[in-house]
């Protein structure tokens, strides 16, 4: 079981892997239903993982290296064992009763409306409260009761448990699927054509709006760079870029579907394309993604993908970790801020998780495993004892952990360092315009600049070897960004490979072709 000191000691490994910011999923106090989803005190540490005081030597520690904390809030529901979750189940007469949200049911006794609750795709997202009478909302799991933000008092109480954090010297904030602590006050039923769609995904209402303004301008009254980054669980992403506001609301909103697009061009260059669109207009930050804490890993998906493409498992194997380094280039230099996902950096796959050994109600444990530190047999986490660790190692553990691929100067782990140290030694690649370029199918590509700095990023989606005879030709519509100015066409010549995803070429001159699962970084 990771804990805070246990994070705390490997700080120097994510300053060494260079990366900016570290966000920590919930430690607070919790039933653990929802694996800490289900918070039954927001401003306190689980005693699974430690301390207030450890959280504060944590956070002291990160800082004095350089790296940003964020902290997950879970703002639309607490576990039913929180104290204010008693309270309003004790009875209808409880002074914290609408704190929740409570309902009639319909005439015939079935539930208040239609909505489905997640993981469970059967259930209704209702639980009838015999004590009361009664249905209570749960937009997750029963033991997930959900808040009533229409509730004055609610706002407030979650508005003290920023402060709370914020005064504790927190960067900022995960926002828990922050889109639905706003609900149409009538709960209308979801329509027949997406009823059976988890209502999470579904809910996008107005007033949610107003509540981000209010918490951005609390966020704003803090010194320093504070964040809100949300997530915004609607598979639209011109939907979630209206979550940034006006600049007023989120600063960053995570855009899932590039995260479930599949590891073609095509669905590629359509994603970035709807990106730009959605987010240029309003100035907005781009966020990217492909693994998480809810998902299968991204090696996992495409070679999953691929298979039922018919590749040849052969092929596949072979493929797997070509296409995940492939992935990680595009990830790291498409205009936006990446957010890794633990043990990404190591090129893993999901663990296979005995059904002995499943603990998540969202059947999500595979991609959760522990990140193997050593090449040890317990891989760097003696203190868990002869049962192991929580979950299963994923595969491959013995060769795919931190201590090896840290010895291997062309592991996956170091394509991720050398990666993050080019992103932040060039601004073209960290703030620069972007230019989607019009290149054959199989092929994304992209330029990157600033002042007089640039960088062509390449990645080639197939199993081929692919040519660009006619050179680099970027088109004569302004990029994205500040500086993005009207211009002829141009014709690039003259690039330096600066890294590529598989180590070859790299500091030779660019000669007009990308290798098969190949990315590149091109520049002078
Ligand atoms: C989204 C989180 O990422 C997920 O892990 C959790 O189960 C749900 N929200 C409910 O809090």
């Amino acid at each position: 079981m990771g804990d805070l000191a246990g994070i705390r000691s490997h700080l120097v490994d994510l300053a060494w892997l260079g990366v900016d910011a570290l966000w920590i999923s919930p430690f607070y106090p919790s039933p653990m239903v929802d694996f800490g989803y289900d918070v039954s005190d927001y401003c306190g540490v689980d005693p699974l993982f430690g301390t207030l005081e450890e959280f504060d030597r944590m956070i002291t520690d990160a800082h004095a290296l350089g790296l940003k904390v964020i902290i997950d809030w879970v703002p639309n529901h607490t576990s039913d064992q929180h104290p204010w979750f008693v309270d309003a189940s004790s009875g209808r007469d409880s002074g914290r009763r609408d704190w929740y949200v409570w309902r009639d049911g319909a005439a015939d006794g079935s539930p208040p409306n239609n909505w489905v609750a997640a993981f469970d795709l059967s259930a209704p997202a209702w639980t009838f409260d015999d004590r009361s009478g009664q249905w209570f909302l749960h937009l997750f799991e029963e033991a997930q009761p959900d808040l009533n933000w229409d509730q004055g008092e609610v706002v407030g109480a979650m508005h003290d448990v920023l402060r709370f954090w914020l005064d504790r010297g927190v960067d900022g904030f995960r926002a828990d699927v922050v889109h639905c602590i706003g609900k149409d006050p009538d709960l209308p039923d979801d329509p027949p054509e997406v009823a059976g769609i988890p209502h999470c995904a579904l809910n996008d209402v107005p007033v949610t709006h107003h509540r981000l303004q209010a918490i951005r301008s609390l966020i704003d009254e803090y010194p320093g760079d504070r964040v809100i980054v949300g997530e915004v669980y609607l598979l639209s992403t011109a939907a979630v870029a209206t979550y940034y506001g006006d600049g007023d609301e989120l600063h960053l909103a995570f855009n899932f579907p590039p995260l479930y697009a599949p590891w073609t061009s095509e669905a590629w260059n359509g994603c970035i394309g709807e990106t730009v669109d959605a987010l240029a207009p309003r100035g907005a930050w781009p966020t990217w993604v492909l693994s998480n804490h809810d998902n299968a890993r991204h090696r996992t998906r495409y070679d999953r993908a691929a298979r039922l493409h018919g590749e040849d498992p052969a092929v596949t194997m072979r493929r797997s970790e070509a296409r995940a380094r492939a992935a990680a280039v595009l990830l790291m230099t498409l205009r936006g801020s990446p957010f890794l996902y633990q043990g990404e950096e190591l090129g893993l796959a999901d663990a296979a998780i005995p059904s002995d050994r499943a603990v998540d109600p969202g059947g999500r444990d595979g991609c959760r495993a522990p990140i193997p530190w050593t090449d040890a047999d317990d891989h760097g986490w003696p203190t868990t004892g002869a049962a192991g660790p929580w979950l299963p190692f994923a595969p491959e553990a013995a060769l795919r952990n931190h201590a090896a691929q840290r010895a291997d100067p062309s592991s996956v782990l170091h394509l991720y360092r050398r990666l993050l140290a080019l992103r932040h030694g060039r601004r073209a690649l960290s703030v620069g315009t972007f230019t989607l370029l019009d290149l054959p199918v199989g092929l994304v590509g992209y330029v990157r600049e600033h002042d007089d700095e640039l960088a062509v990023v390449l990645v080639n989606f197939t199993d081929d070897r692919i040519e660009l005879p006619g050179g680099i030709r970027v088109p004569h519509e302004p990029g994205t960004g500040p500086s993005a100015e009207p211009r002829d066409p141009l014709e690039i010549g003259g690039l330096q490979v600066l890294l590529t995803s598989d180590g070859i070429a790299e500091g030779e001159a660019f000669v007009g072709a990308v290798l098969a699962d190949q990315a590149m970084v091109l520049g002078y």
